[in-house]
């Protein structure tokens, strides 16, 4: 009898719009060859007002595709048209990877256990504190925080310039999540143990604002969700006072581990020589 995975399809695609930049077919590709799988993994560009055609063609096998990744704008409209999502993904109400399994399109987003993995790897032990700040409360920080509240930290400080939305995710996110703005930043970084910038600041190596990293907790991790440039403006800061940093980059790495192994059958692994692709990738955009 043959292996039932012959006759699966082993073609991915990220989808986005615009997705010119998406530096995923450089991290599957990466695995595909080191793992010596016959697979692919393309790049698919498809507006907001074609993306439910772009989701039914993939539930009726019309498109060559397995699964994929799904990345801005569509990440809402994804979960939206998936057949079965998980309960954390229903929580956050956005999806980052699709797959078919059992003839239904089933998806979920592997956001938080890119940030968890990531930490995990680089700082064992980073989630031991109880109290995280987070700046920023824009698409990126739901999966952020989320993450941070399974891990079981006790306060969840959220803190944005616009403190509605701060407010609407420490609405969803239950009672560990508190919402403040900006004008609170000083006070709530008062012994923490953990900081995370979730916001566009440093972003390509614009300047971003001096924080007291100094108050944070003996000990405390601090880490940028920014990866270009790898040492932002945060992390410069935090290291100057003596802190341990995390780099944003194995997030984007981590995040493709469980779309890869839902894919292409076999679980890859970060390593070394990945990273240094993603940043000669990186140097060669700058
Ligand atoms: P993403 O999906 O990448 O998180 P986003 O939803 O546009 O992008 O959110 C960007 C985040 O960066 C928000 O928290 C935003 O603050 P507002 O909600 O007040 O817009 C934050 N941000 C962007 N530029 C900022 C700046 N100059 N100062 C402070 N916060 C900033």
């Amino acid at each position: 009898m043959s292996d039932s995975r012959e006759t699966i399809n082993h073609h991915a695609f990220v989808v986005g719009y615009p997705i010119k930049h998406s530096r995923s077919p450089l991290i599957h590709g990466y695995w595909l060859k080191t793992l010596g799988i016959a697979g692919g993994y393309e790049k698919v560009d498809v507006a907001p007002e074609a993306f439910a055609d772009f989701i039914a063609g993939l539930k009726s096998g019309d498109l060559p595709f397995c699964g994929g990744n799904v990345t801005i704008p569509h990440k809402e409209a994804a979960y939206r048209l998936a057949d079965d999502t998980d309960e954390l993904t229903d929580e956050l109400g956005a999806a980052n990877t699709l797959w078919l399994e059992d003839g239904k399109l089933k998806a979920t987003n592997t956001d938080g256990i890119g940030f968890t993995a990531n930490l995990d790897d680089c700082r064992p032990g980073w989630d031991r504190g109880g109290r995280a700040v987070v700046l920023g409360a824009g698409g990126a920080s739901r999966a952020i925080i989320q993450a941070l509240r399974e891990r079981g930290f006790s306060e969840i400080h959220v803190v944005n310039r616009s403190l509605d939305r701060a407010q609407e995710l420490a609405d969803r996110f239950g009672p560990k999540v508190h919402a403040h703005a900006m004008a609170d930043l000083n006070e709530v970084m008062r012994k923490a143990d953990f900081f995370v910038n979730t916001t566009s600041l440093g972003m390509g190596g614009e300047p971003a604002p001096q924080l007291p990293f100094d108050t944070l907790a003996p000990g405390a991790v601090v880490t940028d969700i920014v990866y270009v440039p790898l040492k932002t403006s945060f992390l410069e800061q935090a290291e100057r006072v003596g802190l341990t940093t995390v780099d944003g980059l194995g997030m984007l790495l981590h995040q493709a581990v469980p779309g890869f192994e839902k894919w292409f059958g076999k679980r890859p692994v970060v390593d070394d020589t990945l990273r240094a692709l993603i940043i000669a990738d990186m140097e060669a955009h700058a």
